[in-house]
């Protein structure tokens, strides 16, 4: 891409005073109204805006945003073209980050769908609607592989596992950006936090990180690499400190790591002000130190700060920072700006949406996220002629279930769980909805009792996730837990269906419920696809993208963890009754875990080539493994297909199990399906502390099954 424009990029910077230049580094808040617009265009006049943020408030993510507004964008936009120095246009950015007005599932929920084909074209959805109210840029995909559901900005990003959070980062990017994202209807995407942000000591939000390079290079930065292979326009830096050194203010990720080693050739944006947190970080001590830090370690676009529009000029004619500096900033901005079309066409022609694929897409997307996690005796789908008790905090909630970081849903046009159940059964002779009044205990039992089947809606509100909002205890209210507990008293059945951001810890209520549903926060089509699955209108497709834990106590754990080198103390699947004397050490959930309404079984794995020398490995050789896959049970049904790696001896500590591919399939009852999967190379190594990639020869078992802890294995050995 850097040849791409290059000619007109050139001819442009030789035109552009050093003022105007970095004014195209400044990006600013949107006018909040008239008044704003007019002083707004004062500076567009004179050079000094080259992007405007299309949020109100520095938490975007939860507070809520004015609408857009695209006759105030235009008349900016003309301002800049007609009447600025040399008409460059804006470029307009918004946190568009799952979903527009039709909101889709939180990313975390998405992630566990395992289907990147519907990520994808979910995501076209939403730049189609953004781009038509003025959007030409989104902060999303955010990446952040995650470990610790305290975290509320786990909700944002693909869960604990690199691969699966690749292959969604791909998605998306895709789905955002399509082809060439100056296309109608796309937008320019944004990779973030780079890096690091989402392994926050503790779960706590901006907090500081530790991670060895090794870490980084096999866990943290493989979404990033997908991104960039992705064409993904640009990045936004991350607010936290690696191992001391906050990212805004480091050449070693911002240019070292992201430009030299991954090859980035967008332009890379600050997070929210954060060029002023390095004062706070003690790194700078006023906003030309801060400029400095930044623009040295190659960050281009600073967020809201005004610190490079206040510094630069003058830290450039005191001979402090070579202009040369300055004019890298400017090619990348330029060359985005570019690449989007906006030379070309920088206005928003707004067009009526047809939205009506786009619920479609959300619906399935939400159904094929949603996990169920527990299913005795097969209680669930429950039958239409069945008397439902409805009670729980979320029975009626509409806010909640489109998730934390929604700018343009509507709560309003949200269908909330109750409406959804009654929908449903509509017209079905002998299903009621009983509805108690939670706080009125006699009236609750008495409901209870009447009931065929107890459903609670449970859950977390959208507004203990996101940003800012991480919590200490990730389980269920003392409230909750009571409800369950007396339904369950009441000798009825108990469905749990869990609204949530994060996977909550479900062990204090989990003895009550006799089927849970994670549903997640899945956007505007929540309420419907919980309703279907209860009732066998919709397959709960999901698989769990992250680890859910017992207890808050358990945190951090997660599926691709190195043995322990005592028997004793193994982790997760291994011996893990050991590790704490007050609690089972196991996961409630393995990574990779979700029912289904039918049964699968597997054959054992079986493999073309038992062995393959290196040379034929690295010349491209690859292992065909296949399982018979057969769904053993009365209805049709989808699985997916999972496979892992474990590299039993190498020179440095590997995970007990990685997912390296997946795959979906469905199958009607009582049918088989051979499924192969071919591996090489590419899915055998890992990476070194210096970032060089290798495969060691000797013994690598393949796990081909439903979840993280399949036992159906086989061995292959790469020869030296
Ligand atoms: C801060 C958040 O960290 C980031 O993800 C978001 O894109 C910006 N604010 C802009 O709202």
């Amino acid at each position: 891409m850097t040849n791409i424009f290059q000619e007109e990029v050139e001819q442009l910077l030789s035109k552009m005073t050093l003022k105007e230049k970095v004014g195209q580094l400044n990006q600013i808040p949107a006018p909040k109204d008239r008044t704003d617009v007019n002083w707004l265009k004062e500076k567009i006049r004179h050079g000094e805006i080259g992007s405007i943020i299309l949020a109100f408030s520095e938490t975007a993510g939860n507070d809520p945003q004015r609408d857009t507004d695209v006759e105030i964008y235009n008349e900016l936009q003309r301002c800049a073209v007609e009447e600025g120095p040399n008409g460059i246009p804006l470029i307009f950015g918004r946190d568009v980050i799952h979903g527009h007005r039709t909101v889709m599932p939180i990313p975390l929920a998405s992630a566990g769908s395992f289907d990147p084909e519907l990520v994808e074209k979910c995501y076209s959805c939403v730049a189609l609607e953004a781009a038509n109210d003025g959007v030409h840029w989104t902060f999303s995909p955010m990446l952040d592989v995650c470990h610790d559901p305290r975290w509320g900005r786990i909700i944002e990003g693909p869960g604990e596992d690199p691969y699966l959070a690749s292959v969604m980062a791909k998605a998306i990017v895709r789905g955002f950006q399509g082809e060439d994202y100056s296309a109608e209807g796309k937008l320019a995407a944004c990779a973030k936090h780079f890096l690091g942000y989402g392994a926050s000591e503790g779960g706590r939000d901006y907090f500081r990180t530790e991670l060895s390079d090794y870490t980084i290079y096999n866990i943290i930065l493989p979404p990033f690499r997908a991104a960039v292979d992705a064409g993904v326009a640009t990045v936004m830096s991350s607010f936290n400190d690696i191992n001391g050194q906050p990212v805004t203010a480091s050449r070693k990720y911002l240019t070292n790591l992201l430009r030299g080693y991954l090859g980035f050739q967008g332009f890379v944006v600050a997070d929210w002000a954060a060029l002023s947190n390095l004062k706070r970080q003690g790194i700078g001590e006023n906003y030309e130190d801060c400029s400095a830090l930044a623009l040295r370690a190659g960050l281009d676009m600073d967020m809201v700060d005004e610190f490079y529009h206040r510094a630069l000029e003058n830290l450039v004619r005191s001979g402090e920072i070579p202009e040369e500096l300055v004019d890298n900033a400017v090619r990348n901005v330029l060359r985005i700006k570019m690449a989007k079309g906006l030379f070309r066409q920088p206005y928003t022609i707004k067009q009526p949406v047809d939205r009506r694929n786009h619920l479609q897409n959300a619906y399935d997307l939400a159904a094929a996220s949603m996990i169920l996690l527990k299913n005795d005796r097969d209680l669930l789908p429950l039958s239409k002629d069945c008397c439902v008790a409805l009670a729980g905090p979320f029975k009626q909630e509409r806010r909640a279930l489109l998730g934390s970081w929604v700018l343009d849903g509507k709560e309003d046009e949200t269908e909330h769980f109750r409406e959804a159940m009654e929908r449903t059964i509509h017209g079905h002779s002998g299903c009621v909805i009983c509805d108690p009044d939670d706080t009125a205990e006699d009236a609750v039992e008495k409901v209870f009792a009447s009931a065929d089947v107890v459903v609670l809606a449970l859950g977390e509100s959208h507004l203990v996730t996101g940003e800012r909002n991480s919590v200490a205890d990730i389980g269920l209210t003392p409230h909750q837990v009571e409800l369950a507990r007396k339904a369950h008293r009441n000798g009825k059945k108990v469905v749990g269906v869990v609204f949530c951001g994060r996977p909550v810890a479900l062990q204090s209520v989990e003895p009550y419920l006799d089927a849970i549903l994670c549903a997640w926060h899945c956007g505007s089509c929540t309420a419907k696809a919980a309703a279907d699955i209860l009732f066998g209108d919709a397959e709960p497709g999901g698989r769990a993208p992250v680890t859910f834990v017992r207890t808050s106590g358990h945190i951090p754990m997660y599926y691709n963890t190195t043995p322990s080198g005592l028997p004793v103390n193994g982790y997760y699947g291994e011996n893990s009754e050991k590790n704490y004397l007050d609690n089972p050490g196991k996961p409630m959930y393995p990574f990779g875990y979700g029912l289904t309404y039918t049964s699968f079984s597997y054959s054992s794995v079986t493999v073309d080539t038992e062995q393959m020398s290196m040379d034929d490995l690295r010349n491209g050789g690859k292992f065909h493994f296949t399982v018979c896959l057969r769904n053993t049970g009365a209805r049709a049904g989808t699985e997916t297909v999972q496979l892992y790696v474990r590299d039993r001896i190498c020179s440095v500590m590997r995970p007990l199990r990685e997912l390296k591919a997946f795959c979906k399939r469905t199958l009607q009852a009582g049918e088989r399906e051979d499924v192969s999967f071919a591996i090489g190379y590419e899915e055998l190594g890992f990476y070194t502390s210096d970032g060089s990639y290798t495969v060691e020869p000797g013994a690598f078992d393949i796990y081909i099954g439903e979840n993280c802890l399949t036992a159906n294995m086989t061995t292959i050995r790469v020869t030296a």
